[in-house]
């Protein structure tokens, strides 16, 4: 079984000439950004303050690197035009950081002689985005040198790019500094796609995140695409004993049919949209597909199997896309917060401590 995880979507770098979209295109999401960071005002307001709690603050960098809000959406502005599909990825990257060892950067250290890095667990098969971080990196200490964390940068990447998939905006707390450990293994504290909803629900709590954190961080999943190796149990070998059509029956048949067309068994490069139709949008459809039981992972179909998840699916399945954005937003602030460190180095390059 792989040991894959949560928030699945990913970028492969093939993925440049099937996924270009024009500046048109471009445009529209930074006018929808612009509408989505209106609308979320008051928002901004209440959370900026509890934010601060935590011991980080809006604005942590206002004097000392003025520009680096500019920059990181300057920097992932170019590189969504040229690959949309790296959007998932960068708020992928962000969750798996916070969610072994807290927002510290610890997933973008390299691996050494003697210590096999979170990056060099099973996990990273799928993780992309770790040389976009580099070059956001390399591009801040040009301008201010041994200033912004690399645990930032990946939470105001994370955000920058929802936001320019069309979804809701938040304010990003800064003041995390870089952490000294990463340890493959404890990519084990990552939620796999195969989960069932009682180890979901307690592998978020175990991070300070409720029941309602799972439905809403799920709703992550309305953008990126997924390979078929991380649900292909699913399709295939759903008991384990691989005796033909051991599909889940919870799979909705026609969709099984469709994936099974796309998927063969043991597959390990062919991948699908995980919102087909609408995988590069940030919006509401993904709670559509699980309510229709087209939720690519068991982790996706299990939502529908405890009232509160339940309940969030079914009602935000085609409802307005503002209740999911606020929700999401605050949820996001929360999972910024997990863990962090506010003593520490800002390391001079992401993948090595200074
Ligand atoms: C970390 O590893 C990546 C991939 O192997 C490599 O490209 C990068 O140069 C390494 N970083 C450092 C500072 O050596
Ligand atoms: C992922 O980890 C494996 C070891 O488990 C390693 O061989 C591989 O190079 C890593 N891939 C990336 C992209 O870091
Ligand atoms: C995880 O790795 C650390 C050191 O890299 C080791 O001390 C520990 O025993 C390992 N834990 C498990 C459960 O394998
Ligand atoms: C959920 O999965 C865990 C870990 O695989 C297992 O121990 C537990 O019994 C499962 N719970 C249910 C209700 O199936
Ligand atoms: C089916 O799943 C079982 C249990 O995860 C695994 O041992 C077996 O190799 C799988 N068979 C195939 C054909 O993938």
């Amino acid at each position: 079984m792989f040991l894959n995880n949560f928030l699945h979507g990913f970028f492969t770098d093939q993925s440049k000439n099937t996924f270009q979209i024009s500046e048109q295109q471009m445009a529209a999401a930074g006018s929808m950004a612009l509408l989505a960071s209106l609308a979320l005002a008051v928002l901004v307001w209440s959370v900026g303050s509890e934010a601060a709690q935590g011991g980080l603050s809006v604005g942590y960098y206002s004097t000392s690197c003025p520009n680096v809000e500019a920059i990181v959406r300057e920097e992932v502005t170019r590189a969504l035009r040229l690959a949309p599909s790296l959007a998932a990825a960068l708020l992928r990257l962000h969750f798996h950081d916070c969610f072994v060892r807290g927002c510290d950067g610890s997933i973008l250290l390299n691996s050494t002689k003697r210590n096999v890095a979170e990056k060099d667990a099973k996990p990273n098969l799928t993780l992309r985005g770790f040389g976009f971080i580099d070059r956001v990196k390399a591009r801040l200490e040009r301008e201010c040198p041994y200033v912004v964390s690399c645990a930032d940068i990946l939470a105001l990447v994370a955000r920058d790019a929802v936001v320019l998939s069309n979804g809701p905006t938040w304010p990003v707390a800064t003041g995390r500094k870089d952490g000294l450990v990463s340890i493959a293994n404890e990519t084990i504290q990552l939620p796999p796609p195969t989960a069932n909803i009682s180890t979901l629900i307690s592998m978020f709590a175990s991070k300070g995140l409720s029941v309602k954190d799972l439905v809403v961080l799920s709703g992550g999943h309305t953008i990126g695409i997924s390979h078929c190796f991380s649900f292909n149990d699913r399709l295939y070998n759903y008991t384990g004993k691989a005796t033909p059509n051991d599909d889940d029956p919870t799979l909705e048949r026609h969709y099984l049919a469709k994936l099974r067309s796309i998927c063969k068994p043991n597959d390990p490069t062919t991948f699908v949209e995980m919102d087909p139709g609408s995988f590069r949008t940030f919006d509401t459809s993904y709670y559509k597909l699980v309510t229709k039981r087209r939720g690519v992972f068991h982790s996706d179909e299990v939502l529908l199997e405890n009232s509160v998840t339940r309940d969030y699916v079914l009602s935000h399945a085609g409802a307005s896309e503002s209740d999911f954005f606020e929700d999401f937003a605050s949820s996001m602030i929360k999972m910024g917060d997990i863990g962090v460190l506010t003593s520490g180095e800002v390391r001079k390059k992401c993948s090595v401590i200074n």
